[in-house]
């Protein structure tokens, strides 16, 4: 038997409606918000992430599934919906001032990452993503989180932190990441990794898992402390719109997020009681990016949702989702050739009505259709037999109660079911 790939999961028919419950919600959301979905390739050429995610990201340097198409072309299964987001826009024309901006576009999209898989880290994924396009106010990105906040709310996650930050812009970067290599110069116990991240983007070092690290990160100087006026000035009007929005938040200057193109604010949502894999979104500001690859300069922010991880924690958390729908009606037969014909006509005209109806398409027992009426939860169900096409009735069964209604369907165009479903 051939398994699925580690760290892919299937998602099953039974399980599909909580996917359902929480990408209609989502989807809902969003246009109040006025987000428009967006949809682009699950691959793209490799140079678009190395350039955007940055080379000194984890998922470029390490997480990527890339490979050479057959036409010598260096391909890569997107890690991330953002860089995709990006690209489109500019390639469509979205950034060129044809359209008004800002540009608020959404997206339900799977990723792919080689990590060491988890409860809460797999290697296909899926991500609800927002993106803002040409805006730098800090209304945009209070209104951005404020948007993350909603969602969780409207599912009802309760126990679930805000964590914001601001890493500055280019120039205030510079500054720190001088700072931090003179701080992390001191100390030869640093991976190897994190001695190359030295050199490249000391920031990366502040992301690392490595215990050591880590330990080490904790005295390190933190951003907060270094970033220009304006870029404090941006923080400073975000916190309070946020106040004024009645989204509770906590500063956590250590968030520096693992993807290179993040300028100023970055969040995080964390869920508690997911364990090490508690951070259902992230997200915040990269105004170089569209630059970066080639667009006009553009002002932008966003974030991604971790679909597997939302419905992690609220299973930790106790939120159900109720099944809706389901099967109305199964019309069965005994096994005739005109039975079965009618039992399939009958069918037909219920499903013409909005109702939703399974029929006998096996060459079962009455017996075992019964049962399997009753093991797909159909409301009611009814045999078509000799006498019942003879006498132009059909008993219904109450699936729940057992009670048994007779329906006529005398005439050619069973107009009484279409008065019955009425
Ligand atoms: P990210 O933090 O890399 O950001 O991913 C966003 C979310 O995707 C995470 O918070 C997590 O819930 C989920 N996620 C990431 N990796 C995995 C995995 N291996 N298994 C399961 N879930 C995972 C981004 O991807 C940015 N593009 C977000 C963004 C949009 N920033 C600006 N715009």
């Amino acid at each position: 038997m051939i398994q699925r790939p580690k760290g892919t999961e299937d998602i099953l028919p039974f399980d599909v409606y909580k996917w359902q419950y929480v990408e209609k919600t989502l989807a809902e959301l969003a246009a109040r918000y006025g987000f428009n979905e967006m949809r682009f390739p699950v691959f793209e050429y490799t140079e678009l992430f190395a350039r955007s995610d940055g080379e000194s990201s984890d998922i470029v340097g390490k997480e990527m599934y890339t490979f050479n198409d057959r036409g010598g072309r260096s391909i890569t299964l997107r890690p991330e919906g953002t860089a995709g987001a990006v690209r489109a826009a500019i390639q469509n024309g979205l950034l060129s001032g044809n359209f008004p901006l800002p540009q608020k576009i959404w997206y339900n999209i799977t990723a792919y990452r080689y990590e060491n898989v988890q409860k809460g880290r797999l290697r296909e994924f899926h991500q609800f993503g927002a993106e803002v396009f040409g805006s730098e106010s800090p209304y945009a990105d209070a209104e951005l989180i404020s948007f993350a906040s909603q969602i969780f709310k409207n599912l009802g996650l309760r126990d679930i932190n805000l964590e914001i930050n601001s890493i500055g812009c280019s120039k205030c970067r510079d500054n720190y990441a001088e700072a931090l290599r003179e701080y992390f110069g001191q100390f030869d116990e640093l991976c190897d990794t994190c001695k190359t991240r030295l050199k490249i983007n000391p920031m990366r070092i502040l992301d690392c898992k490595s215990p050591v690290c880590k330990k080490i990160a904790e005295d390190a100087p933190i951003i907060l402390d270094y970033i220009c006026d304006e870029c404090k000035n941006h923080f400073d009007d975000l916190k309070s719109i946020l106040g004024l929005l009645g989204v509770d938040y906590t500063v956590n200057p250590r968030i520096v997020r693992g993807l290179d193109y993040y300028t100023k604010t970055v969040f995080e949502f964390i869920a508690n009681g997911v364990g090490t894999q508690g951070t259902v979104l992230g997200g915040g500001r990269y105004d170089g990016l569209v630059e970066e690859i080639g667009g006009k300069h553009t002002p932008a922010l966003g974030f991604a949702m971790g679909i597997e991880r939302l419905l992690l924690a609220m299973t930790e958390q106790g939120i159900s989702v109720s099944q809706s729908g389901g099967t109305e009606y199964y019309i069965g037969d005994t096994g005739g050739k005109k039975e079965h014909e009618m039992a399939m006509l009958t069918a037909s005209i219920l499903r013409v009505n909005h109702c939703t109806v399974q029929t006998n398409v096996t060459e079962k027992s009455v017996k075992a259709q019964m049962k399997y009426a009753d093991k797909i939860g159909a409301k009611f169900a009814g045999i078509i037999g000799e006498s019942e096409l003879a006498s132009g009735q059909i008993k219904l069964k109450n699936m729940k109660t057992g009670e048994e209604v007779i329906k006529n369907f005398k005439g050619t165009d069973f107009k009484w079911l279409i008065q019955w479903v009425k």
